[in-house]
Parts: structure tokens; sequence; C-alpha cells
């Protein structure tokens, strides 16, 4: 089999080193890597750093890539729209390119009913907006979230964030009326069952937040950052269910889940989850920064004219690839690709764990997979030492990975999911590799 990396180089080579130092005097030192390689082009799963080495990617700019690095369909859609027109601010002449991508959007998300989309740029911003309109909707406050949850780096999104380090490390105070409920994380016994987590959740509106102070629950199905832990089909029934009897929204947050990386469109489908509100960003935009938030038509329609929106938000650029990408990911069947992905993955994931005696557990869904690392089976402390030693030991063999977890303890695959079954091996026996001998 012919092998997709190339190192020509010990990594990290020479020039990435001249642009490390560079960096380093130009930008703070707050905004991490997690590979000293400085890239220089990238097509489908393969990235080419400054020194002409090769190397496999797992990490998919964070799940930005399902389309793959650099996909035709969308640099040729925002490339024809660059000829027309690179801005205007949808708020002062606006463009077909952001009502054609709402129109997509609110046909393919779950959900029976009308429904409405606004775009924005990032992430965080999606998250910062399905609050807002939650709360305008609803004359309700209070947000409910969870622990090990990620949302984003902006004052609320960063309140929302479970993760102190390095997220909230010295950046308080936070924004009022964020609660937390525990993440039903299996594999660390914080889940009972459905009928212990409806009582818990029962308990937390009279012990945390009265349940008609609260505009919305806003749950990843799939924890991203937090580690990629499924949250159980009855956890989910069951809060969706609590939600309703009490007129707090569900926003599933899919920013990371989104567009097939689950082995559907949405996770949310795996749940038969039609939620109120539905944030995207990432694999949306196939690398071009975009974010949307889709929900209810009545719900998204509650706030006063002017009270949403942004200068850059729903750029025609950015609207014109994501409309290119999405259309790639529903005709190329990515979703489907997704799990063919997670079966080679898992199974190979699982007997590290049958191998290493550190490697403590192996999940996932669809192309969303994870090892979560720990010194011991037994004790289940985690190990974050190992795994950045075992991260940085593929990187120098050619695999791009990124790590995740509250304890820094996972690695996760974010693999673009134009993956081809020789690249995804090969990426493998990198990982393989890395996790024999670091
Ligand atoms: C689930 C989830 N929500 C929100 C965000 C924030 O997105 P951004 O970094 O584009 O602001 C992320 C980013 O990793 C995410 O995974």
């Amino acid at each position: 089999m012919p092998s997709s990396i190339r190192l020509k180089t010990a990594l990290p080579g020479p020039r990435s080193q001249e642009l490390a130092a560079r960096r380093n005097e130009a930008v703070p030192r707050g905004i991490g890597h997690s590979t000293p390689l400085y890239a220089e082009s990238a097509r489908g799963a393969l990235l080419t750093d400054v020194d002409g080495n090769v190397l496999i990617d797992f990490a998919g700019g964070i799940g930005t890539l399902n389309a793959g690095h650099a996909n035709p369909e969308a640099i040729r859609a925002a490339s024809a729209q660059l000829q027309k027109f690179a801005h205007t601010c949808f708020s002062v002449a606006p463009y077909e390119g952001y009502v054609a991508l709402a129109e997509k959007l609110n046909r393919i998300t779950p959900g029976a009913f009308p429904k409405k989309t606004m775009l924005a740029n990032s992430g965080a911003e999606a998250l910062e907006n399905a609050v807002k309109i939650a709360r305008h909707a609803t004359g309700r406050e209070a947000a409910v979230v969870f622990e090990h949850a990620f949302h984003g780096r902006t004052l609320l999104t960063m309140s929302m964030t479970s993760k102190v380090r390095p997220y909230k490390l010295g950046f308080g105070p936070f924004a009022p009326e964020v609660y937390r409920l525990p993440f039903p994380y299996e594999y660390r016994g914080h889940y009972a069952g459905a009928a212990a987590a409806t009582r818990s959740l029962e308990e937390f509106f009279k012990t945390q937040v009265s349940a008609d102070n609260v505009a919305c629950v806003v749950i990843e199905l799939v924890l991203g950052e937090g580690g990629f832990v499924v949250a159980p089909r009855e956890y989910v029934d069951a809060l969706a269910r609590i939600c309703k009897d009490n007129g707090i929204l569900l926003v599933a947050d899919e920013v990371q889940t989104g567009f097939g990386r689950t082995g559907r469109m949405f996770a949310s489908e795996h749940y038969a989850l039609e939620p109120d509100i539905l944030t995207m960003a990432k694999s949306l935009g196939a690398g071009f920064p975009i974010s949307a938030v889709t929900g209810r038509a009545e719900i998204m329609d509650s706030a006063q004219v002017g009270g949403l929106g942004g200068t850059y938000a729903g750029n025609p650029v950015s609207c014109a690839a994501a409309l290119a990408a999405v259309e790639f990911i529903e005709r190329e069947r990515l979703p489907e690709r997704a799990v063919a992905i997670g079966k080679i993955v898992g199974e190979r994931f699982r007997a590290f764990v049958d191998r290493f005696p550190f490697v403590g557990d192996a999940r996932g869904i669809g192309a969303m997979r994870a090892l979560e690392l720990v010194k011991d089976k037994a004790g289940k402390e985690p190990d974050k030492d190992r795994t950045d030693r075992v991260m940085r030991k593929a990187c120098e063999g050619g695999l791009i990975l990124v790590g995740a977890g509250t304890y820094g303890n996972v690695i996760r695959t974010l693999m673009p999911l134009v993956i081809t079954d020789d690249e995804l091996e090969e990426g493998l026996d990198v990982l393989d590799h890395a996790l024999a001998t670091a």
C-alpha cells in the first residue's frame, strides 16, 4: 500500500521552527497549538507543512472539514461569489445566498414544524444568539448547561463552558443565570438510568433554579471538547419531556456533531429529538467562518427588529461556500461514510482497550470516536501526560490529532469524512505505534 504520509524532515522542520519563533514574538501565548507545524497547503484529509512534510489529518480543523480540506465545490462557489461582491452586510443590503442557506437549513434540520434560521460567524456567536432568542421568547433569564460542556470563549459561552483550565481560569467574573447539571457520563459513573436521572432533574429544579425561570437547557448530545461522551437515549428522552412539561426550550448544540459527523446529518436524529433551537458552525462552512441558529419560527421571530445580526454575520462568501458544502455532504452521503469510518476506527479502538492497560475506554458514534487514557483501568485516574506523549509521538510519525476531555486525557477523531480507507488505516497504524511506544 503506498504511503500517504511523506516526512522530509524531523518534525517540526526548520521552516516551521522559524515561523514558531516569529509567532512567539508577535502572537500572545494564550492561543495554544496542538501541533508545532505550520501549514502550507491541504487537500482532502492530507496536510502539507511549510517544510514539505505530508501528514494525515485526524483533526480536520477541529471538526470543521467534514467535506474535506479545500473542498473544490465550496471553493468554486466562494470564488464565484467573490467575483460579485465580498460584503454588503445583510442588515444593509441583503442578498440571496443568506436566504438560500437559511431555507436549506430549515429543510434539513430535525423538526416537522415551520423554522427560521439566522446566521453568525462562529460557534460561540451561534450559542450567544440561541440563548438571547430563548430568553426573549420565554421572558425567562436562566440557561441550564452541563458539566464537561464547551460552548465557546465569549463571556456568556465561557460561562456556559465547564472546563476551568484553560478556558475560564482568571477570566471571571462570569455571566449570571447559568446553572449546571451533571452530564450523564457513564464511564465515570455519572449515570444510573433514566428513573434516577428524572429524579435528579426534578431535584435540580427545586434546589438550583426554579423551572419557571429557565429559558433553555443547552446540551451537546455528544460532548465535543468534553471527550465524545454520548448521552444515553433515555436520558435525552427524560430531559426533553421535562423541558416540554415546564415550557423550557431545548437547545441542541450541534456545532461539533453536525453535518454528518455522527453518522446522521445531525446527532439529534439518533434521539428522534426535535430541538426547539439547534446551533451549527464548524463543518457548515467547510473552513469558511459561518454559524447558524435554526429554530421554531415563532421562537426565532420573537426578538425585535435590529436585536439580532452583526456586521459580518452571514457573510456572502461564507454563505456560498456553506451552501455548496452542505449540498456536497448530502450528495456524497457523508453521514453514511461516517458510519463506515466509525466502524473501522471503532474496531481498532476497542482492540486498543484490550491491548493497552492505560486505554480505559473507547467510545463514540459514527466517525466521532475517542479513547480515554487512564493510569490504570480500575482506578480510572486520568493520564494527561501519557495522552500528550501519544499525540506528540503520533505527530512525529505524520498523524495530526487533537485531544479532548475535561482532564485532558482523551484522544478524539475528527478526520475529514472524505478520507480514503488507505489513509484511515495508515493514520490508525501511526496511532497504534504511538500508543505502543509513547
Ligand atoms: C459544541 C461546541 N459548541 C460551541 C463551540 C464554539 O465554537 P467556536 O470555536 O466556533 O466559537 C465549539 C467549538 O469547539 C463546540 O465544539
